[in-house]
């Protein structure tokens, strides 16, 4: 295991050692780590060599194994976990798709998965969490349950009438009623629907997470498949959760996605539509769809109810692994910092930080251990985004809540500008590349400004156009003006030991006369770049 303390220090320094039900605007400049409890970690002593992904089956991971191994995550900066879910699964012979390790085959809420420990355990581990200043995500499944037969063991479950579920039928994804109310799964492991209109239901269910919560003081919820459960049931579900819930809503579309965040149903949902954007942009070789990215960026904007409350992720327990979908690691790096420096709350799937590859369920549950947790070089950059994304986030005023901007798409770069930070990131991948790329910028020539993942000076030039080269590789390239990174701990900067720095990247650009970009220029930008003046020459 890493133990660096450096970190450490910087965030003990601004975490309240307590806390309470979060809220989405608590939740905004935090960074998650996924976690499926099984794959994390082992205990002291058990067989490094004995899980093997196909097997779906328990490796062994528990709350106390994570509990242990915190560090790791801390140091990397994270500042909230979210773990599998918690509760009493299918117990039985093994099914076609094996044993549910991954926590999803709910059968009793009302009770803890004794596989992965008690509720003591778990318990320790929100209070360890607590302690570090990092708050607890918990996925939960109220969707359906699951069962090998399509006559259900009602003794088995939470809700045992008959009327509490809706009837079998196989979901036709082209009829809203049935995603919502037919069984998710298939004929071999029946995923089936709990009724979730039903009054009884939906007060049994009140109670219950009201309750959970409380217990493990849980600071917010992942709910799984939360687009086939009528959307009216989350409001008042979350209501009594008390803390911030962010659905499953797998849909790739900005206008569908939209309509689940809001009062009328989540605080938040999983970036499905910018996870697809990002596919399309950034996988060598792949579509290398750069304005579609910004066609996203600008529909969500419009339609989505707040952005920066979404989950910004790159990989998780349904979709194949980056690397799996494209091998070069720079495509994930340029991705990964997007997904970072835009808005949205970055959520980084376990074992993507060490680059693992696996594809579709189950191969893109790897146990973690194998890494041997190392400082790799997807480490390293997840720490540096986090450590600039925590700074921005309580050491600037702004940053947080500005919308992001794209300044500049070409076929194979985007430029975008959130607060007073520019990111410029291509995917023409590591092969070096006689190949530069002009970003016009609002700032001013004589502002010097400093590429924080290589600590380079970087500066910008008449018109405020920076430009970036890409002679060793297409890496990502992050430009924050070098005198706002006083107390960011980056590049020479020293770490502030204050909660709130004086500096203001909002004050700041004011006080250099610094102007955001509005619509205005913006509009004048794209007239700029379909000029072809600031083209990448690729
Ligand atoms: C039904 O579930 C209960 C509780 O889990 C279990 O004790 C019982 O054996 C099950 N019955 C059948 C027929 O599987
Ligand atoms: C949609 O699905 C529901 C539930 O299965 C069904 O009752 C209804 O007839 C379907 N509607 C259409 C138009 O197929
Ligand atoms: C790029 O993405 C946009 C938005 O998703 C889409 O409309 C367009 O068809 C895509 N273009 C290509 C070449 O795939
Ligand atoms: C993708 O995943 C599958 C299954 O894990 C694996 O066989 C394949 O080698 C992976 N491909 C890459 C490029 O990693
Ligand atoms: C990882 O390596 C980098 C570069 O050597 C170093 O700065 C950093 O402190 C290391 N992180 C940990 C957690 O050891
Ligand atoms: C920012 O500061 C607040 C208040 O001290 C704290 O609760 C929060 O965890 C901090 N967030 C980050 C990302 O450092
Ligand atoms: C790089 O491109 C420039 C301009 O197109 C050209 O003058 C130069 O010779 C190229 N250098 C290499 C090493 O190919
Ligand atoms: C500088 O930018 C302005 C506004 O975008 C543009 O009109 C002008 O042509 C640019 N000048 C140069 C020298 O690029």
């Amino acid at each position: 295991m890493i133990t660096s303390l450096a970190l450490l220090s910087l965030l003990s320094s601004f975490f309240v050692l307590s806390a309470s039900a979060a809220t989405a605007d608590q939740w905004r400049g935090r960074s998650i780590y996924q976690i499926i409890t099984d794959r994390y970690a082992l205990p002291e002593g058990a067989d490094p060599t004995a899980c093997n992904t196909a097997d779906q089956t328990w490796c062994g991971g528990t709350w106390n194994t994570i509990r242990s191994n915190l560090d790791y995550i801390q140091n990397a900066g994270f500042t909230a976990i979210w773990i599998s879910p918690v509760n009493q699964n299918y117990i039985g012979p093994r099914t076609a798709y094996g044993d549910p390790y991954h926590g999803y085959w709910m059968a009793d809420v009302s009770q803890l998965n004794a596989k992965f420990g008690t509720a003591d355990d778990l318990k320790a581990l929100s209070d360890e969490l607590h302690r570090r200043g990092m708050y607890l995500m918990v996925d939960i499944v109220v969707n359906n349950v699951m069962s090998t037969t399509q006559s259900l063991n009602l003794s088995s479950y939470f809700f045992q009438m008959q009327n509490e579920y809706h009837p079998y039928c196989p979901v036709d994804y082209s009829n809203l009623t049935s995603e919502q109310n037919c069984w998710l799964g298939d004929t071999k492991v029946y995923l089936p629907d709990v009724n979730t209109q039903d009054a009884t239901v939906v007060d049994a269910y009140g109670t219950w997470i009201q309750q959970l919560v409380q217990t493990f003081n849980i600071d917010g919820l992942r709910l799984d498949a939360a687009k086939h459960v009528n959307a009216d049931f989350w409001p008042g579900f979350c209501g009594k959760a008390g803390v911030f819930c962010m659905g499953e809503v797998y849909d790739g579309d900005v206008p569908s996605a939209a309509a689940w965040q809001g009062p009328q149903a989540l605080d938040s949902i999983l970036n499905y539509p910018l996870y697809t954007a990002l596919i399309a942009g950034f996988t060598i070789p792949g579509p290398g769809n750069m304005s579609g990215l910004a066609e996203v960026v600008a529909q969500s904007k419009e339609l989505f109810h707040d952005t920066g409350v979404l989950g910004n992720f790159l990989e998780n327990q349904d979709v194949p692994r980056w690397h799996n979908q494209s091998v070069d690691p720079q495509s994930m790096y340029n991705a990964m910092t997007f997904a970072f420096m835009s808005d949205g709350i970055p959520i980084v799937y376990y074992g993507q930080e060490q680059g693992f590859s696996g594809g579709s369920d189950p191969y893109n549950r790897e146990p973690l251990w194998p890494s041997n947790y190392a400082n790799s070089t997807g480490y390293q950059l997840v720490t540096t985004l986090n450590q600039l994304r925590n700074f921005l986030v309580n050491g600037t005023t702004g940053w947080l809540t500005s919308p992001v901007q794209v300044l500049t798409t070409s076929p194979n770069g985007i430029s975008i500008m959130k607060g007073n930070v520019v990111s410029v990131l291509t995917n023409i991948g590591s092969p070096p590349a006689n190949t530069s790329v002009a970003v016009y910028t609002p700032w001013d020539n004589s502002l010097a400004t400093i590429d924080i993942l290589t600590c380079r000076q970087w500066a910008v030039g008449s018109n405020g156009t920076v430009e970036v080269q890409y002679t060793k590789g297409g890496v990502p390239v992050i430009l924050v003006p070098d005198s706002q990174l006083d107390g960011s701990g980056l590049c020479g900067h020293a770490t502030t030991l204050q909660a709130k720095s004086t500096t203001s990247l909002s004050s700041g650009a004011a006080d250099l006369g610094i102007q955001r970009p509005t619509a205005i220029t913006t509009s004048i930008l794209f007239v700029i770049l379909s000029l072809g003046l600031f083209m990448f020459n690729v």
